[in-house]
């Protein structure tokens, strides 16, 4: 059977395969980001309505009309002009269709995009259904900045887009001014579209606040800005993403999410609305209950003898795992990782799995900790009982 060429450069993601992982050794699953506790009651209620009241059809390609009103409202603010629901914006079938379709509705077979890494693992085959060629510019830890330099060498005359994901997954960094300009720069002296993910964009520590880049004016016309709701109000299953873009691009981007997906489900979305309706004290408790978690799981880790930094953004953390005193701190990541799920009964990612380039990521993996408390404690045991005593 003949199959594709694109199919050969690309497999299932490494992070879901963890997932599977975990079930099979019934581990404490802390590779895929996704939350164990509860939907805020609100929007389950607006998702139960929405079903019973017979919201069940296809709704119009582009979103839900009181979906979309919610999020021009939002994004008007947010990037200071005037987002027009029936224009520039359109819900998705979570971030990862909207990721495919903007690449499909910028690149050219041939073209590049840069993508910086480590970086969630679908940017990648994103760019390569797109018939177009990643280009990876690695950033290393422990602060994982992003330099002009970098940005420079990385751009050759097929370079036509650069993807920027802010919170950023896996290493929680969250852009600075000094990075964001190198970013502007480099972008508009190429001619570059900026394609953003900006799923994490409610999950902050330490009293920062989120720019989207699309905001900032020289950028404006360029960027495609793309966000969910999926991590925000914790309905990783609802698959609902969106963007927003201005007109032209807006109008490369609908055919190809059209005759993707057709529309994201009907009465999710409209508990998607419900969801953005939600008063400022949801952010609050949210924003409080990541704080915890962080410092939670941040404790758990220096207890076992991980080394890490703690998140900006976003709800990961990258840990080294190499000064733990037992033989397996030797494995490489994805090894080190499969020995943790399966004899620990602690699911992680191998850090390595972030990078398309060899010899980065060694000696780090993921933990997520988007996890009822009951659950960190439960892995903090088990890592204890593992690492520390063995
Ligand atoms: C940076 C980033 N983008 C996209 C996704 C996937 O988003 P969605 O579930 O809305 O497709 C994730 C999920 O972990 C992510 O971390």
């Amino acid at each position: 059977m003949q199959t594709s060429l694109r199919v050969t450069q690309f497999r299932e993601s490494v992070i879901r395969d963890m997932t599977r992982l975990a079930l099979q050794h019934n581990a404490i699953n802390l590779s895929q980001g996704f939350p164990d506790f509860g939907t805020e009651q609100a929007i389950v209620e607006a998702a139960v309505t929405a079903v019973r009241d017979g919201l069940n059809q296809y709704t119009i390609t582009w979103g839900y009309p009181p979906l979309r009103q919610k999020l021009a409202e939002l994004y008007s603010e947010r990037l200071g002009w005037a987002v027009h629901p029936d224009h520039h914006v359109t819900v998705t079938c979570g971030v990862t269709e909207a990721i495919v379709i903007a690449m499909m509705a910028v690149l050219n077979p041939g073209d590049e995009v840069i993508i910086l890494e480590p970086a969630h693992d679908n940017f990648r085959p994103a760019a390569i259904m797109a018939s177009a060629v990643p280009v990876a510019i690695p950033l290393t830890p422990p602060d994982y900045r992003i330099t002009p330099e970098m940005l420079a060498t990385a751009v050759t005359s097929h370079t036509r887009a650069l993807l920027l994901n802010t919170p950023h997954n896996p290493t929680g960094r969250v852009w600075d001014a000094a990075e964001l300009q190198a970013i502007t720069d480099i972008v508009l002296k190429h001619d570059l579209v900026l394609i953003t993910d900006e799923i994490y964009d409610r999950i902050l520590y330490d009293g920062r606040s989120h720019l989207s880049p699309g905001s900032l004016p020289a950028l404006r016309d360029r960027t495609i800005t793309i966000s969910g709701l999926g991590k925000t109000f914790a309905v990783t299953g609802w698959r609902l993403g969106y963007v927003v873009a201005p007109d032209e691009l807006m109008s490369a981007i609908r055919p190809l999410h059209d005759f993707t997906s057709i529309c994201a489900p009907t009465p999710l979305q409209a508990a998607g609305a419900a969801a953005l309706s939600l008063p400022p004290s949801f952010y609050e408790a949210t924003t409080a209950a990541y704080h915890e978690r962080r410092a939670l799981m941040m404790a758990i880790l220096e207890n076992s003898g991980f080394h890490a930094t703690p998140p900006q953004g976003a709800y990961y953390i990258m840990a080294d795992y190499r000064r733990l005193p037992i033989p397996q701190a030797q494995l490489p990541p994805m090894a080190f990782a499969r020995w943790l799920t399966t004899e620990a009964g602690v699911a992680v990612v191998p850090g390595d799995s972030f990078y398309s380039l060899p010899g980065f990521g060694d000696g780090l993996v993921r933990f997520a900790f988007p996890k009822k408390r009951e659950t960190l404690e439960e892995a903090a045991r088990r890592l204890a009982g593992r690492l520390i005593q063995s």
